[in-house]
């Protein structure tokens, strides 16, 4: 039997039984391996842009699974430009970084509208993740905190058909590189991590104040935006 890092068992867990998926990006393959191993998806779609990869999820499943399942279908390329329209019902993305992200599912946004969930664990840039999400109309109805060595990593549930957006509502109006978008309020709903990850932040940007109030070029507007950041992060940890 497959066991799953903590990360990739929290991805497991946001496919429902009898759900088909695709993983775009999947390197190594055992996030499917497994969702296939427990009987939870019928069908899954291993691809990655890298040759190398697809090979490493393939020897993989060679591997672990004697016979030569056609439930697993690999496809070599970039993104979702490897599936047609509603291929399968979910679609995972993880382990890379939020930018690219946007990229991937911004290039053909009627396809990307066309399955039924997006899983997504952005490794950077996941402010601006959530700012393209909100801003083109996809609902983020969960997000969960998990524990992966010194990282907490983060990871979005969507809705790309938009009707499920009560959660990102919350911060329409604010800039894409608002401190709402990279700590949003409902991070205090994903787990016993929600005030780590919050600590964490604070530090980071007193880090900054730090440097900036040291330093000989005075930039009291920066002062003036990172002291607001912390201000609306410890507003987060009054609700803790
Ligand atoms: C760090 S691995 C993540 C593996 C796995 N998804 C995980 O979370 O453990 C990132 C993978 O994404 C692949 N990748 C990067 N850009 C891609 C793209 N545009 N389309 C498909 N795969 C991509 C890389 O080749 C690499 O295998």
């Amino acid at each position: 039997m497959i066991r799953l890092t903590d990360r990739l068992r929290v991805l497991a867990d946001e496919i429902k039984e009898k759900e088909t998926m695709a993983d775009i990006g999947t390197d190594h393959g055992f996030l499917p391996a497994y969702l296939w191993e427990q009987g939870i998806c019928p069908k899954v779609i291993l691809s990655d842009v890298s040759p190398g990869s697809l090979d490493k999820a393939k020897n993989n499943i060679r591997e672990l699974f004697s016979e030569a399942s056609p439930a697993f279908d690999f496809r070599l390329g970039d993104g979702i430009q490897v599936l047609s329209d509603g291929e399968v019902d979910v679609i995972v993305i993880a382990g890379m970084g939020g930018i690219l992200m946007t990229e991937i599912l911004g290039e053909n946004p009627a396809k990307t509208r066309s399955f039924k969930k997006l899983i997504l664990q952005p490794r950077s840039g996941q402010g601006k993740l959530r700012y393209w999400l909100i801003r083109n109309g996809f609902g983020i109805t969960k997000e969960s905190l998990v524990r992966e060595g010194k990282y907490i990593c983060q990871v979005l549930t969507v809705d790309p058909s938009g009707n499920n957006c009560a959660i990102s509502r919350a911060i329409e109006g604010s800039g894409p590189n608002s401190i709402q978008y990279e700590v949003p309020p409902w991070i205090l709903s994903a787990g016993e991590l929600a005030e780590e990850f919050i600590l964490r932040k604070r530090a980071a940007e007193e880090r900054v104040l730090l440097g900036l109030s040291k330093s000989k070029m005075k930039d009291l507007e920066k002062e003036e935006t990172v002291k607001q950041r912390i201000t609306y992060l410890n507003s987060l940890l009054g609700g803790v």
